[in-house]
């Protein structure tokens, strides 16, 4: 295994790797479309850790102009706790800085003991507010 894994812009040649991840942790994929409508918007947000030529991580990251949001962070069970998520999530907290962002938000399903670890590690606390969502 490659000892120095890289961070990276998504590109679309990544698509069927980065669905296999998303997979892998029980997440939807996100289809191409609804992924070319967010990369339309900021395409530096959504990274890839590459690791020995193969995809081994990902994180979609979105600004609104006021907050930061994290989404489908994942990192394939292969190459889990060697810091590639933590990487993931440094890089995409400077880019979301260099935009201007001061906070950033995310869920975690309470169930989640890895994601929750692996958040609160990071600095990221549980906020008790209501949860809502509604299809368009
Ligand atoms: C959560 C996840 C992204 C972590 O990826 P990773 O690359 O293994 O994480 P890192 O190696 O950067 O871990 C950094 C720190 O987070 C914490 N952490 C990571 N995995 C953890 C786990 N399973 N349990 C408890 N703490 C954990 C630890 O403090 C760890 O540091 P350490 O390895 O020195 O103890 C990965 O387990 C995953 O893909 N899980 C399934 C998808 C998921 O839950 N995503 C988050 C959705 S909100």
């Amino acid at each position: 295994m490659n000892s120095h894994p890289s961070i990276r812009a998504f590109a679309w040649d990544d698509y069927d790797a980065v669905v296999a991840i998303w997979r892998a942790v029980g997440s939807d994929p996100l289809p191409r479309a609804e992924l070319e409508a967010k990369l339309i918007r900021d395409p530096e947000l959504f990274l890839i850790a590459e690791d020995g030529g193969a995809v081994a991580g990902v994180v979609l990251g979105t600004y609104d102009g006021r907050r930061g949001f994290i989404l489908r962070l994942a990192v394939d069970p292969a190459h889990r706790r060697r810091g590639l998520a933590t990487r993931l999530v440094a890089e995409l907290e400077l880019r979301l800085k260099a935009l201007g962002c001061p906070r950033i938000n995310l869920f975690v399903l309470p169930d989640n003991a890895a994601g929750l670890g692996f958040w609160q590690a990071l600095g990221y606390l549980p906020v008790p507010d209501v949860v809502c969502t509604k299809p368009l």
